[in-house]
This record gives structure tokens, C-alpha cells and sequence, in this order.
């Protein structure tokens, strides 16, 4: 049965996007990384939260523009939204509620992930119980103000159990399993 993973590029404050969605800090900072590559060989789908779905691109101006991973992956994408468009976007499923989308997404993921992408999805995941596993691709950067990790008003703990550090040239990623 598919797991659920969050997997994201994270600023060493905390940050996932800069202010209003900026990610451009991200783009000067894509490069090889081995973690990156076993997330897209082990992904089978993609759930996606619509913020993403419509934001910042960091492939801006690059041939993997508007691409997951920069076309580095392929495969089924369920994006979550309240609004529906009436265009339909090839391999691209809209589900209206979190319940929907987390069961399609993991009956198309077969026996990979379903790859997690979207603070606000993330946090409804993880709260909701469903979420299993968090790959934060920790980059050298300062941003300061934006999109958080995970955002929890009042505070909250939620405990991660460490499965793997790996270092790359531009991020130091940290995979870990959530402790339920
Ligand atoms: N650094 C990275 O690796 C990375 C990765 C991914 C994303 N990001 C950035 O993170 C930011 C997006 O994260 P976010 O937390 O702001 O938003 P998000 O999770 O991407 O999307 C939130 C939107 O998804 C829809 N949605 C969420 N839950 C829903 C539900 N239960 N039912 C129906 N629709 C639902 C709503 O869209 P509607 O308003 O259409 O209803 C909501 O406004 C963007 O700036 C993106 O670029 C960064």
C-alpha cells in the first residue's frame, strides 16, 4: 500500500517559499542530489495543493518549466482545490477534499509514495493522521519571511524518527518517519 511522503526544499530558517510564494531562491540551488533521485524513482503520484499547483515555478525559464521536478518525474497528479477548473490539464485529476484525493492518489500510487507537496496538504495530512514520512532537502539560505515547513498557531509536537542524512552539494537532506 502506498505511503505518504512530504518531500520539500526548505530554506535553513524554516522556510519553503519566500514571500508570496517566491521560489526563486530555489533555483540557483537545484542540482544533483541522490535523495532526490530515489524520491523520484520511488514516487508513484503525486498530491499536490493548489497554491503549488498555480505558483512560483523555481524551473522558471528553463525547458522543465511547469514540470514536476523539472520533468524529471511523470505520472498521475491530484491536485486539491475548492475550485475546479472547467479546462481540463492533461494528467492532472482536481479533487475537492482532502479524503478524495488521499485515496486516489495512493490507489494510482500503487506500492510507491505518494509524494506530498504543499505546506497547508502536508499539515492536513499529518494532522488527519495519514501522513508517513517528511524529506526536508535543507538548503543554505536565509529568507526570513514566506511559507513555512509547517505551520501550527498555539504550537503543537509531533514526533519524527530519523531514517537517513545525506549531504549533496547544495542542500543537506534529512529523511524521517513520523511517530504515530
Ligand atoms: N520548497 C519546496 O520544495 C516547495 C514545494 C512545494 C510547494 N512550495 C511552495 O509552497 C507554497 C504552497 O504551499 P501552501 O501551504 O501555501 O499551499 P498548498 O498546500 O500548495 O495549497 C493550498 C490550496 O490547496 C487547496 N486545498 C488545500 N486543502 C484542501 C482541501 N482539504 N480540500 C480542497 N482544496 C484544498 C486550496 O486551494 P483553493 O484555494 O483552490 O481551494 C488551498 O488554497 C507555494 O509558494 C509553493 O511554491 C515549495
Amino acid at each position: 500500500m502506498a505511503k505518504l511522503l512530504y518531500s520539500v526544499g526548505m530554506s535553513l530558517d524554516g522556510f519553503i517559499a519566500g514571500p508570496g510564494g517566491d521560489m526563486s531562491w530555489l533555483a540557483d540551488r537545484i542540482g544533483p542530489n541522490p535523495a532526490v533521485d530515489r524520491l523520484v524513482d520511488e514516487t508513484g503520484a503525486l498530491l499536490v495543493g493548489n497554491r503549488t499547483f498555480r505558483g512560483d515555478d523555481p524551473y522558471k525559464g528553463t525547458e522543465g518549466e511547469g514540470e514536476a521536478f523539472g520533468g524529471g518525474w511523470s505520472g498521475p497528479q491530484f491536485v486539491l482545490t475548492h475550485h475546479v477548473p472547467d479546462v481540463p490539464v492533461p494528467g492532472v485529476t482536481f479533487v475537492g477534499d482532502l479524503a478524495g484525493g488521499v485515496a486516489a492518489a495512493k490507489a494510482a500510487a500503487g506500492e510507491k509514495y505518494v509524494n506530498v507537496l504543499g505546506a497547508s496538504v502536508a499539515r492536513q495530512c499529518l494532522e488527519a493522521g495519514l501522513l508517513d514520512e517528511i524529506l526536508v532537502c535543507v538548503v543554505p539560505v536565509l529568507l526570513g519571511d514566506g511559507v513555512r515547513l509547517f505551520d501550527h498557531p498555539g504550537g503543537t509536537r509531533v514526533g519524527l524518527e530519523r531514517v537517513d542524512v545525506t549531504q549533496a552539494p547544495h542542500a543537506t537532506n534529512i529523511w524521517t518517519r513520523v511517530v504515530r
